[in-house]
């Protein structure tokens, strides 16, 4: 396939629109704001909150572009980047070529649009992570990504990026809906129960373990079930069940062999004026000191990688363990908000994974 660089097929006035883009600030939102404005969604904020996106999502869209076709050591040219970059570039194209939003009509229609914009960018994480190991294969397989720092924080800025762009278009579209669930405002839930969203969590990650092991270890979760916060609940969801698999890996793993139960995974739900934080422990045996710092990165794993027979991996990946995304993309989520994710190991015995949530949430998104 012939490599394209974007100035070779785009015209010169896209080309320099994308550029003037890229050079405007982008313009963050909180939790807190999202919930205001949208409490009660009358035309008026619709109308308003539509005339925002279209201002914006150029923006945060042309920052990517321009950083997806200057990458370093020549990934921009890899045939999956490539195709990422060329959803940013439709996607882009298709808001500058919608007119002002004026009136409810071009807001119904300008919903559509963004909500088309949103499927387009399902698979950017898989269609990235392979373009990713075909670095790896060409940098030789001892090279991992914590030898490419530059690599990596480009995958976190990218990655964050992507996560704000959906959560603002997922917020606009859910506010359409004609009967929202009680408490809900769009995607967040004013009153979501960590400990429910542990318990399902639970349920689905010890499915996984099941499938793949024929077992799964006991969860025991800890707090007050009726404490209640404001959050986004797949977000907290998705972060839970993260952590749970790899430690239901690492119990299950440790005490396949062994001839007595293996000790319950603990779940430790704590309401602070600040933080609510969820700790997830195991007696997994832990992560060596010296393999602290490469947890972080993407497509590490000790896991056997699906990706490294060329196999397509799918979004949401239906094994334990094998893409290295699960912990770096979990902590992207917990920050996106203002939250944090700390893993403390002590090899030889277990892990503990500390995932602080924001309380408040008038912590401004941050923007790559
Ligand atoms: N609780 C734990 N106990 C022991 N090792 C762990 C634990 N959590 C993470 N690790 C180590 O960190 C590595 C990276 O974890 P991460 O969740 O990012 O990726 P993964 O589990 O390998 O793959 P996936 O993308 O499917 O989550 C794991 O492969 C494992 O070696
Ligand atoms: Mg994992």
């Amino acid at each position: 396939m012939a490599v394209r660089r974007l100035s070779e097929s785009l015209s010169r006035t896209l080309m320099e629109d994308i550029h003037r883009c890229s050079l405007k600030k982008q313009t963050g939102v909180s939790l807190k704001y999202m919930m205001d404005f949208s409490g009660y969604p009358t035309g008026n904020n619709l109308l308003f909150s539509a005339q925002f996106l279209h201002k914006e999502l150029p923006v945060r869209l042309a920052h990517r572009v321009i950083e997806l076709e200057n990458l370093p050591h020549r990934l921009s040219i890899k045939a999956p980047v490539l195709k990422v970059r060329d959803w940013y570039v439709d996607s882009f194209k298709d808001l500058r070529s919608f007119p002002e939003v004026l009136n409810s009509a071009d807001e119904l229609k300008f919903t559509e649009l963004i909500h088309q914009i949103k499927i387009r960018h399902n698979n950017v994480v898989p269609t990235m992570a392979m373009g990713i190991q075909q670095l790896k294969e060409d940098l030789g397989r001892k090279m991992g990504l914590n030898e490419l720092p530059e690599i990596h924080q480009f995958l976190d800025r990218f990655y964050m990026s992507r996560i704000g762009i959906r959560m603002l278009i997922g917020q606009h579209v859910a506010l359409h809906q004609r009967r929202p669930p009680a408490g809900y405002i769009g995607l967040i839930c004013t009153h979501v129960s960590p400990v429910e969203v542990a318990q399902n969590a639970i349920d689905d990650a010890r499915s996984a373990c099941m499938r793949t092991y024929g077992s799964a270890p006991e969860v025991h979760v800890y707090g007050d079930p009726s404490f209640k916060f404001a959050y986004v609940p797949t977000h907290l969801h998705q972060m839970i069940f993260e952590l749970l698999k790899n430690s239901l890996r690492a119990v299950q793993e440790l005490f396949m062999d062994a001839d007595h139960d293996c000790p319950p995974i603990r779940v430790v739900v704590a309401d602070g004026n600040e933080d609510v934080t969820i700790k997830i422990s195991d007696e997994g045996g832990g992560i060596p000191r010296s393999g602290l710092s490469k947890i972080w990165t993407y497509l590490y794993t000790t896991a056997k990688s699906p990706l490294a027979n060329g196999e397509q991996i799918q979004d949401t990946p239906n094994v334990m363990a094998g893409y290295g995304y699960g912990l770096p993309i979990s902590r992207l989520y917990a920050r996106y908000f203002g939250g944090d994710l700390q893993v403390i190991s002590m090899e030889g015995y277990g892990t503990d994974a500390y995932l602080h949530l924001n309380r408040l949430g008038n912590v401004q998104e941050p923007l790559p």
